[in-house]
Formats: structure tokens, C-alpha cells, sequence
């Protein structure tokens, strides 16, 4: 199978004082393509440390990450922002949605910061919140919305440029466990249609399937 992502030795550390606290030690892993991997593992323990320096957030003191067979590190400003706008999408734990817009707007700027005209970027928009059961919710703004479908907007957000790449940082973290197997469901779904690729940072073991690609990392090392 294709891996869209492959990381090799990913090293971090972070100052603790006088001393280096290493927060990944020599970690890698590969993301099939059109399957969904989840990083589980304990608070603390360097999952969203990891998925932001794999998903391009955040930079390694040391490995290589190569998403499509690019490193990204290497690229210039612009063709980096381009890629992250454009090749990923990104899931936050607090969804992050602009509070002064709605529903559609949120979903439709980052299709207008990559250069897509209003009209295409708005159809893109309702679209999308057509599919995730939001077509009657799409002029809301985030406080006129409920957990779950905050998170749906969210989630509506990182698919409008079409990445091939989508990454969750604890994406039902924040939401009671009816609400968080909907999410689950809804993002299993895209992958099984569209063959999307996922990767999810989680604590939450019932999340995961059988059959499902796990990263397990305790203390910052893979032990599974
Ligand atoms: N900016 C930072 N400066 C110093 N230490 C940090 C920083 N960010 C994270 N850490 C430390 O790195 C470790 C891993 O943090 P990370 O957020 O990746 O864990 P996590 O597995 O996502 O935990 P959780 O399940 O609670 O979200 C933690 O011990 C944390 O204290
Ligand atoms: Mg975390």
C-alpha cells in the first residue's frame, strides 16, 4: 500500500529548567493512504507534540517527515504555507472557529485564502455542511451551535481545499461520548467514501477498531 506520510527518527526536546525533557525519542511511523491511523496513548505522552511536527505545525529537532514524497521542511515560505493550506487539513481539539463568522464562513476561508473566487468557495462550503447534516445550521455562528456541530464545521473546514491529508488532535476530546461516536463515525465515513486519510491523536482507546492502524506512544516512545 502507498504511504502518503512516512516519518523517520523524530526527535524533540523541550527546555525544563536547567535540563532537556525529551518528549520523542526517535519515533517513526508511516500513514497508509485512504486509511485512518490513530496516535493513542497517555496524557502526556507526545501525541500532539507529534502530529503537529508531522502535520507541519511544528519542526523537529531531528528526523524527516515527507508527505507525497516532499519534505516540506525544505520548501520555501510560501510553497510550505501553500502545502499546509492546500495538501492538509487540521482537526483542533477546541474546534478554533472564528466567533464573529458563520458556519459557511468558517468553512469557506481557507478556500479564499488559497485564491478560490467567492461563489466556488461558498458552494464548496454549504456543500460540505450539506454532507455532514449541517444544511440547516450553515448561518450559525460557533455560539449558536452545539459541541458536535462545532466540531462538524471544523471538520467541514479542513476537507474545503481537498486535502489528501486530514490530522485530529483529540477531535472528540471536548464532546460527551454520544456526541464524540458521531464525529468518529462521521470521519470514518469520509475515509471509507472518499478515501481519505486521517490520522487522530487520542486518549481515548474506544475510538479505535479493529483493523485500525495504531501508534501507541507511552512517555514519547512507540511501544505498539
Ligand atoms: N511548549 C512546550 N514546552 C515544554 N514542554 C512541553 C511543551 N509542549 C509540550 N510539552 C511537554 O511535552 C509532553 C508531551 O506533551 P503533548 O501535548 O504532546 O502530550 P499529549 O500526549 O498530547 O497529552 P494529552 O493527552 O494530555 O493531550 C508533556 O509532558 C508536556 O509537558
Ligand atoms: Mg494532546
Amino acid at each position: 500500500m502507498n504511504n502518503i506520510l512516512v516519518a523517520r527518527n523524530i526527535e524533540k526536546s523541550y527546555e525544563s529548567g536547567p535540563k532537556l525533557l525529551r518528549v520523542l525519542d526517535n519515533i517513526s511511523l508511516e500513514v497508509p493512504e485512504g486509511r485512518i491511523l490513530f496516535i493513542v496513548g497517555p496524557s502526556g505522552a507526545g501525541k500532539s507534540t507529534l502530529l503537529h511536527i508531522i502535520a507541519g505545525i511544528d519542526t523537529p529537532d531531528k528526523g524527516d517527515v515527507m508527505i507525497n514524497g516532499l519534505d516540506y521542511r525544505k520548501l520555501g515560505g510560501r510553497k510550505k504555507s501553500r502545502l499546509i493550506n492546500s495538501d492538509i487539513g487540521f482537526i483542533f481539539q477546541f474546534f478554533h472557529l472564528l466567533s464573529e463568522f458563520t458556519a459557511v464562513e468558517n468553512v469557506m476561508l481557507p478556500a479564499l485564502i488559497r485564491g478560490e473566487n467567492r461563489k466556488k468557495s461558498r458552494e464548496k462550503a454549504l456543500g460540505l455542511l450539506e454532507n455532514l447534516g449541517l444544511g440547516k445550521r450553515a448561518f450559525h455562528k460557533p455560539f449558536q451551535l452545539s459541541g458536535g456541530e462545532q466540531q462538524r464545521v471544523a471538520i467541514a473546514r479542513a476537507l474545503v481545499n481537498e486535502p489528501g491529508i486530514v490530522f485530529a488532535d483529540e477531535p472528540t476530546g471536548n464532546l460527551d461520548k454520544e456526541t464524540g461516536g458521531e464525529i468518529i463515525s462521521v470521519i470514518r465515513k469520509l475515509s471509507s467514501e472518499n478515501s481519505k486519510t486521517f490520522v487522530i491523536a487520542t486518549h481515548d482507546y474506544n475510538l479505535v477498531s479493529e483493523g485500525d492502524n495504531i501508534v501507541k506512544l507511552v512517555d514519547g516512545r512507540v511501544v505498539k
